[in-house]
């Protein structure tokens, strides 16, 4: 029996959003994870599944309801874990990372910050099994734009359900707060969590060696 309960985040910590928006915004995050323990404790009964099909059933409702409430429980708790909690110097071996990487911290806000204009959904900055290396996703909606078996570093949230009450139409001036907010910590011990991970595979990362992180698996 499924009964997972929604995380608790302090959002006494953020400055520049209003507490209603981010508790309006929770709200939502909770009615994900109710209709997800909805969803999983639905036993599969055949009789109940007799027309399947692509265009309009009952399985299809159910498994279209399941990844859109899955990811979008997955992708609340990490966006709200990585927007409070203070710590919001910019640091440590994830920063030198993204500036490697980017050429510089604020060519890769930048980059950030474009991801975030151009979506509907979410902006994450995960680090991909392929290659290894950062990359900045781009989603429409909790289950479309999702990579499979990418690691989200830093994730933010550019539904209009995220900024609207508190900002309006100025997206722009969201992100830029949304910015001044990333928990560091967090974003940093996430990253070597991967870098960990990657050690006990015994995958050196700086190698391009495609699904590598895979094959490992197997
Ligand atoms: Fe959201």
């Amino acid at each position: 029996m499924y009964n997972m309960k929604p995380e608790v985040f302090n959002f006494n910590s953020v400055k520049g959003i209003s507490q209603r928006q981010l508790n309006e915004h929770y709200k939502l995050y909770v009615g994900y994870v109710n209709i997800l323990n909805q969803i999983w404790n639905t036993d599969y009964t055949p009789q109940n599944y007799t027309d399947s099909n692509p265009t309009y059933s009952k399985m299809r409702s159910l498994k279209l309801g399941e990844t859109y409430a899955l990811n979008g429980v997955k992708l609340h708790n990490l966006y709200f874990k990585n927007m409070t909690g203070g710590n919001t110097t910019p640091h440590g071996p994830v920063l030198n990372s993204i500036i490697n990487q980017f050429s510089s911290y604020d060519n890769f806000l930048s980059y950030l910050t474009n991801v975030g204009l151009s979506m509907r959904g979410w902006a994450i900055l995960s680090i991909d099994s392929l290659d290894n290396k950062f990359h900045i996703i781009g989603s429409d909606l909790h289950d479309k734009g999702s990579v499979w078996i990418s690691y989200p570093i830093l994730v933010m949230d550019v539904y209009e359900h995220a900024y609207f009450m508190d900002f309006g139409t100025n997206k722009k001036e969201y992100i830029s707060t949304f910015i001044k907010n990333i928990n560091w910590t967090v974003v940093n011990k996430r990253f070597q969590k991967y870098l960990h991970l990657l050690q006990i595979l015994n995958i050196n990362h700086n190698r391009y060696i495609p699904y590598e992180f895979l094959n490992r698996h197997i």
